[in-house]
């Protein structure tokens, strides 16, 4: 059996609107396991190397804005694994911009700002979480965040229904 695992942080908008427990609980109860978690306040330059790409893909003023985001506040980081852990916790959390985001998702339900606003109004793209985006990225961004001893390995009491 084949699990994935998934980063995902609830950003400091999402910790500071009290919004960690319910981010967590719509991830947890679909069944995928939480093995590493933790609140960090992390630097610019630990939020440029986890954000490595988004300046070649969004440009410069995006990221910029992207790392004074994430250094705002102390964001929660988890570690969740189960099967196609990556895709199902990206389904959950929504699209990207928070006016796009499907009713029912984080981004959807708790947030409304749009692309557009953001970008014409100096504004941040304020989206409650970040989920890794594909297998590479996940295993990159859990070295970053967490070290071997930080990652536990136990069973969940309904793990029989689930996997
Ligand atoms: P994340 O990495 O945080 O899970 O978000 P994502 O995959 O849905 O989107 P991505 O393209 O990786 O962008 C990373 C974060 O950058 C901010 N963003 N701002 N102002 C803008 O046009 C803009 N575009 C993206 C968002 O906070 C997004 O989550
Ligand atoms: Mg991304």
């Amino acid at each position: 059996m084949t699990l994935q695992r998934s980063l995902v942080l609830i950003k400091p908008d999402g910790v500071q609107r009290g919004l960690s427990g319910e981010i967590i609980k719509r991830i947890e109860q679909t069944g995928l396991k939480i093995i590493a978690i933790k609140m960090v306040w992390v630097d610019k330059n630990f939020a440029k190397n986890h954000y490595f790409d988004v300046g070649a893909r969004h440009g410069e003023k995006v990221l910029k804005s992207l790392v004074d985001y994430l250094t705002e506040g102390p964001v929660i980081a988890i570690c969740f694994e189960g099967v196609d852990t990556i895709a199902v916790i990206r389904k959950i959390a929504g699209s990207t911009y928070p006016n796009e985001a499907l009713p029912g998702t984080i981004r959807g339900d708790f947030a409304h700002i749009s692309k557009n606003y953001a970008n014409t109004n100096d504004r941040k793209v304020g989206n409650l979480i970040h989920a890794s985006a594909n297998e590479e990225d996940a295993q990159k961004e859990l070295k970053l965040w967490f070290s071997i001893d930080e990652m536990h390995s136990y069973k969940r009491s309904d793990e029989n229904h689930l996997i």
